[in-house]
């Protein structure tokens, strides 16, 4: 090792040591421990994370829940968490407790991921406070909007350009898969799709950032304390989170610079400005502020939708049938042509097939933390103030009472009686919208609509054009597995890397991918350089007018 490593790490340790017995003897008095709940056994401060794994914790948390029943405590280095697999439960708490358990843990490795003091960068992080308050409402407000204008069409044509480049390029589809759902999202927000691999990684950045399997200043948390210039994980972060923001400030910016030239087409950042150069800023304080809250909506957007698709993939390479039975109704719904939004009423069974992809593999399947705000008693169990409240997605959706077989992929249970969650009338049902995955009371997920939409499109495209399959193995003629239980173990969590094929259905189909997306992207580009001469010519006018005057 490195002599400075080895200082940094003999430093580090000695730091958590201290911080461990300071805090112990500190934390030794009943009314900082959860009391009269089950759960495993502890060393005292540390907890649980010697045998915790980082890598598929909800896994461990849902054999926890086995043993230990619906609602059980664990501690991780000091703070308390309280697992919660009922979903009556996470209800009682998190929805009708919402005004105090609404909460966000801190994430230790951003710098002030609560916003306490001001930062107003990460809406889904931040404490309950003002700046999330007023934040929330600005996003619900800009993605309900787009929701109900269908996203001016810019979803369906993304689909297309995806179908497309699936047919060209069949083996980088993991790229353009998330490449798609990041398009979506920059065109909403500064309708320049061109931005969507640097937000990508810049998503990916943020996500790695704050999750439990990312930085180990995350887990052995001391260590952030460490000062600066021995502190690697500080020093990188300080320079990703610089060049994440700096990076949304220009995209305002040019906005700004474009409008001006009048050569802004509509976005949420256009938008944003017009209101606020009319005083209507929905409360948001600063360029800054609007710029981060614009830029966090791009983020959230892509792999959260990503990880789902990643799913259906997977899904339906292993149950054909269920693709067949996709393409069949949507040959009846649609004809020969592409799903749209508006043929969603005719498409249950597409419909099943993605919620059944989701609940089987959910992609945030710890659930995301509340913490609470009050010492409180539930059911004669005492939950003091700071307390982590984990609603484990993966144990609601694996509950045999509510999914029969939870195991297994059954789409039927969405379309058919006697199964529990079947509901009429199919033209609605089964529908994403309020499954535990969006999580809870006033934290709910503000995507819901967008992700429901966005996986109809492109699931739907997905089955009209393409039969979905294992790559054959050239070498040894044998069909290469696509693995169903390798994932990371971030927050959102997508499938390990992975090969398949898309087996165009037909020449005809062939024709019209490519046709489809000719068609849509000549029309864009009419668009766009009609909206620039309508904006120079404008210019030209206004030029003329004034040398009249002068
Ligand atoms: C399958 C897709 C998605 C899943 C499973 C998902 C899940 C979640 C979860 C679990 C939360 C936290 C809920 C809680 O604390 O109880 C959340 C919050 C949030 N989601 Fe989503 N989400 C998805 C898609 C999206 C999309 C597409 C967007 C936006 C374009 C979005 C925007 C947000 C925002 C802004 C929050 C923060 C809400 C708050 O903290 O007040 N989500 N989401
Ligand atoms: C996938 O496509 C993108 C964009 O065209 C390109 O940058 C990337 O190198 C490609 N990856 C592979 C593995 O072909
Ligand atoms: C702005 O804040 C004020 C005071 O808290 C509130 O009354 C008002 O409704 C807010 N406006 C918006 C658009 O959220």
């Amino acid at each position: 090792m490195h002599p400075v490593t080895i200082l940094i790490v003999a430093v580090a340790i000695f730091g958590v040591a201290i911080y461990a017995i300071t805090d112990a003897i500190t934390r030794r008095n009943a009314k900082f421990n959860v009391q009269g709940m089950p759960g495993p056994w502890m060393i005292p401060w540390v907890g649980r994370v010697h045998d915790l794994p980082i890598n598929f914790m909800w896994l461990k948390f849902k054999d926890w829940a086995d043993e230990y029943g619906p609602i059980y405590r664990t501690k991780m280095l000091g703070a308390n968490f309280v697992i919660v697999s009922d979903e009556k439960m996470a209800e009682e708490l998190l929805v009708k407790r919402a005004k105090v358990y609404s909460d966000r843990p801190v994430i230790r490795s951003l710098f002030d991921s609560k916003s306490t003091h001001g930062s107003m960068e990460y809406l889904p992080l931040m404490g309950r406070n003002e700046y999330w308050s007023r934040q929330r409402k600005f996003t619900h407000a800009y993605l309900t909007e787009a929701s109900n204008a269908h996203y001016h069409g810019l979803m369906d044509f993304e689909v297309k350009r995806w179908l497309y480049n699936l047919l060209k390029e069949p083996d980088n589809f993991s790229f353009s898969l998330e490449d798609m759902a990041s398009k979506v999202m920059c065109q909403l927000t500064w309708d320049d799709p061109s931005l969507s691999a640097y937000c990508t990684k810049s998503a990916w950045g943020l996500l790695t950032q704050m999750s439990p399997a990312g930085p180990i200043t995350n887990v052995l948390t001391p260590l952030w304390h460490l000062p600066t210039f021995m502190n690697p994980w500080k020093i990188a972060e300080r320079k990703r989170h610089d060049e994440q923001q700096e990076w949304w400030m220009t995209r305002l910016r040019e906005t700004k610079q474009k409008m001006a030239e009048g050569k802004q087409r509509p976005c949420f950042t256009r938008q944003y400005l017009e209101a606020a150069s009319i005083g209507r800023t929905s409360n948001i304080s600063s360029e800054y502020e609007a710029s981060s809250v614009i830029g966090m909506m791009a983020l959230v957007g892509i792999f959260t939708v990503a990880g789902p698709l990643y799913y259906f993939l997977v899904c339906m390479v292993h149950h054909p049938q269920w693709l067949e039975k996709c393409q069949r109704e949507i040959e009846q719904a649609c004809g020969e042509r592409m799903p749209t939004l508006n043929d969603s009423p005719n498409l249950p069974t597409l419909r099943a097939c993605i919620k059944e992809a989701m609940r089987w593999k959910p992609n945030v399947p710890t659930g995301v933390a509340h913490e609470v705000e009050i010492d409180d008693m539930y059911n004669g169990m005492f939950i003091p103030k700071g307390t982590r409240i984990l609603p484990l997605d993966f144990a609601f959706l694996r509950n045999p009472v509510k999914y029969p077989d939870p195991d297994s992929f059954r789409p039927e249970r969405w379309l058919e009686a006697p199964w529990p969650t079947f509901q009429v009338p199919l033209t609605k049902f089964p529908n994403l919208k309020g499954m535990t995955s969006f999580g809870w009371g006033q934290r709910q997920c503000l995507g819901m609509s967008i992700t429901q939409d966005e996986m109809l499109l492109a699931a739907g495209g997905l089955a009209w054009a393409f039969n979905l399959k294992r790559k054959i193995d050239p070498e040894t003629g044998e069909e290469i597995e696509v693995p169903l239980d390798k994932s990371n173990s971030l927050l959102i969590v997508k499938p390990d890397p992975f090969e398949m094929a898309f087996e165009i259905r037909s020449e005809r189909k062939r024709m019209e991918v490519v046709n489809q997306w000719k068609i849509a992207e000549a029309v864009d580009i009419k668009a766009r350089a009609d909206f620039l001469k309508q904006a120079e010519q404008a210019d030209k006018r206004n030029v003329g007018i004034g040398d009249e005057v002068m």
